[in-house]
């Protein structure tokens, strides 16, 4: 089978579950070597699970420990990952998380944890990937473009939601995040894109699937009727790393059985 990112180097930003792992897997398949970046030393263990997985299967890669809202900490893994590999092609901002609550309940701490991990995670990872993409310009035995960066964003930076307004506050910054960076950088040959998943099944949202009375609920969410898989994810970044995808810029796919189809408005309005 031809292996469209054969050996490319891609770093996958919270990796250890979730999305992240299910892109790390996807990536590794299609011939990556993966960095399986995950937060914090309580993450270790699940990384390197992660990474057995992939080494099962015959894939390559190493974990990397780094929170990625520290500037230190992700010039660090950077560097780690290019001495250890010479460089970087392919960088999949996707570490984010949710504290969510009512609005007026709502404390800084919360504020700044979800801005911290999801949107200035993803500058301080972007900046270090786009420094070596400049540095490195267009190898075209790599790939057509100097480098590759997917966003994980969410339907969330256009549907509004109400009890998590950091959350969507983070992801319509990542919009206009990605979009800037990629009219920035297109005539450098460096390619940006987001990924916008709808409900996907991990434990970031385990209480909208975990019951059958929720998955009903959230089901009436979808037009599709079906929830999502990481692999469903995956298989959008493989296309957004590989050359397939060579005149794509500055895009948010939306990746969500429909949700941003205001299914309301099936049999109403
Ligand atoms: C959130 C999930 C949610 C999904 C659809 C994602 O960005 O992290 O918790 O299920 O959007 O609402």
């Amino acid at each position: 089978m031809e292996k469209k990112l054969q050996d490319q180097v891609a770093i996958v930003t919270g990796a250890s579950s979730g999305i992240g792992a299910g892109v790390a897997k996807s990536l590794a398949a299609a011939g990556a070597t993966v960095v399986i970046n995950h937060p914090v030393a309580a993450t270790k263990s699940a990384a390197e699970a992660v990474l057995a997985e992939i080494t099962a299967e015959g894939g390559k890669g190493m974990t990397a420990q780094c929170d990625v809202s520290k500037e230190a900490d992700v010039q660090k893994m950077f560097a780690d990952v290019i001495s250890a590999y010479g460089t970087v092609d392919i960088l999949v901002n996707n570490a984010g998380l949710q504290k969510d609550s009512p609005f007026e309940n709502m404390t800084l701490d919360q504020w700044n944890f979800v801005l911290g991990v999801n949107l200035t995670g993803q500058f301080l990872c972007a900046r270090e990937a786009i420094r070596e993409f400049l540095r490195r310009g267009v190898d075209p035995k790599r790939s057509m473009a100097a480098g590759k960066i997917i966003h994980m964003s969410s339907v969330h930076e256009v549907i509004p939601w109400a009890g998590h307004a950091n959350y969507a506050a983070s992801k319509g910054g990542v919009m206009l995040l990605m979009k800037s960076l990629a009219q920035e950088f297109a005539w450098k040959k460096i390619r940006i894109n987001s990924i916008c998943p709808g409900a996907i099944q991990t434990p970031i949202n385990r209480q909208a699937w975990d019951t059958p009375e929720a998955l009903k609920s959230l089901l009436t969410l979808i037009p599709y009727q079906r929830i999502g898989e990481p692999e469903d994810i995956g298989k959008a970044a493989v296309w957004l790393a590989s050359d397939d995808s060579d005149y794509v810029n500055g895009t948010s796919l939306f990746v969500d059985g429909g949700m941003t189809l205001y299914p309301g408005f099936t049999t109403n309005g």
